[in-house]
């Protein structure tokens, strides 16, 4: 272990790590150097292909001179300025004029934050505002999902339908309510198609509005495809059955496109590809590729309307953020998205994704013990089960995802162990290549043959 190492464990919080352990050097360090394409470089020199894009944000892969000139051009420039009180930045303008453009019909302002997880805050308060200038003060509940994945803070935290990210934190918190996860492979009773699962999860969720009172509800927030809970797409017609009872109950729709957004799934947005009209959009990671943190919300007609009127009887609009609209994170987005133009991105993702996804399910689904591989566009999973036929789980202290994980590292690939099941997850950069894919497959192939073999 160099010098760099140890310092990193006695200087950083490291998220989702074990403290203790890392701090007694008991847990991998790996410092990251530099990154090009779909690579990234340690300081131990270790090539690694990035099957993830970090936490799937570079999805214009690493080391884009464009963007980073564009930042440095704009930092000489103007490093700073705030947007309180009217005050703008021309980047910052132009990339909100984008953003509605890449969308289209429907959505009226951007305000923004610096990550997802602030933007889902945002979400909430803007609901809670909402309803205050409409003068529905009970109406404020927020449903999320189980398995549902919204950021880590207090209330983006407690939206998060995962209990791995509450332990210990008092979470969750505030009013929000989790409804059924909408995974068809484990959640659908047998012999149930996607469409009658998704008409089961729609029944759900109006049974919890009733039970609630619907008067008391204000928001539905969902991934338009589950991310971190398991990277699980939609079942057949679900946002059709989840927006009827929305609308029946006059029920805002929250969609959260932090990893969906940009066109990681091979449309610019979920909610498109989904036939989602949500009235507040959450965006972040592939706004900017992470080459600064930005994020977003897309403020719907409908909202923006009410907003308006807000200011005529609470006052000036008070929410935001000193780095709001930050110019340097502001002209990275917009350098970002000209480059997913210029390199026809969101195609590449369509196209080179479905080979990706073809090739997954050819050479993996077979396996006794591959339970699901499932995924769209750049966005890709393999559930593995201890029996297929029962769909019985791994004992989770085999933790087979992240010996499977492991393998694919020591290969040279980092896809990811994704939290609560054993499932690993892939999304690739959305400059990935066929020819990429291909040696993607090649090197996991081989990272699940051998941890197959042991487990045999
Ligand atoms: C769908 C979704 N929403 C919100 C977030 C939170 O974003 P951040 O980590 O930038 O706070 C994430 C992060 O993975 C996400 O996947």
């Amino acid at each position: 272990m160099n010098d760099i190492n140890a310092l990193d464990r006695k200087t950083l919080v490291h998220p989702f790590t074990h403290l203790g352990d890392h701090d007694a050097g008991l847990t991998p360090s790996r410092v990251i150097k530099k990154g090009k394409g779909i690579r990234i470089y340690d300081t131990q020199g270790k090539e690694l292909i990035d099957a993830f894009s970090g936490l799937y944000c570079v999805n214009i892969g690493y080391g884009n001179e464009a963007v980073a000139d564009a930042i440095a051009k704009q930092a000489k420039e103007l490093a700073y300025y705030h947007s309180y009180a009217g005050h703008g930045n021309e980047p910052a303008i132009e990339l909100s004029k984008e953003i509605l453009d890449w969308y289209g019909e429907g959505m009226a302002r951007v305000f923004y934050g610096m990550s997802g997880s602030d933007a889902n805050e945002t979400q909430a308060k803007i609901v809670w505002y909402y309803n205050n200038v409409l003068g529905r003060p009970k109406k404020k509940k927020i449903i999320a999902r189980l398995r549902g994945y919204h950021g880590a803070t207090v209330i983006s935290g407690s939206m998060t339908g995962l209990p791995f990210y509450h332990t210990a934190f008092d979470m969750p918190a505030g009013p929000i309510l989790h409804t059924t996860n909408p995974h068809h492979y484990f959640e659908a009773e047998a012999g149930m198609t996607e469409a009658e699962f998704s008409k089961k999860c729609a029944n759900d969720l109006e049974e919890m509005i009733l039970r609630e009172g619907p008067e008391t509800i204000g928001a539905f927030i969902g991934e338009p495809m589950l991310g971190t809970g398991g990277i699980i797409p939609p079942p057949e017609n679900y946002w059709q059955e989840i927006q009827a009872v929305l609308k029946k109950h006059d029920i805002l729709l929250i969609a959260d496109e932090v990893v969906c957004g940009f066109g990681r799934l091979g449309a610019n947005f979920g909610s498109h590809l989904y036939g989602m009209k949500p009235d507040l959009i959450t965006v972040a990671k592939g706004l900017t590729s992470a080459y600064l943190p930005l994020s977003g919300v897309i403020v719907g007609d409908k909202v923006w309307d009410v907003l308006k009127q807000g200011s005529d009887k609470f006052g000036p609009f008070s929410h935001g953020y000193t780095y709001t609209a930050h110019p340097l994170c502001a002209a990275a987005g917009v350098a970002n998205l000209k480059v997913l133009k210029e390199l026809n991105l969101v195609n590449n993702a369509k196209v080179t994704g479905q080979y990706f996804n073809a090739k997954l399910n050819e050479t993996f689904s077979h396996l006794d013990f591959v339970g699901e591989v499932r995924g769209q566009g750049m966005l890709a999973a393999i559930e593995f089960v201890a029996d297929k036929e029962s769909k019985t789980r791994f004992d989770p202290s085999l933790k087979i995802g992240a010996q499977i994980s492991a393998a694919c590292l020591e290969q040279g690939i980092i896809a990811r162990a994704m939290p609560h099941g054993d499932i690993l997850g892939f999304a690739p950069p959305l400059v990935t290549t066929t020819n990429d894919i291909d040696l993607i497959i090649e090197k996991v192939q081989f990272a699940i043959n051998s941890v197959h073999t042991k487990l045999r």
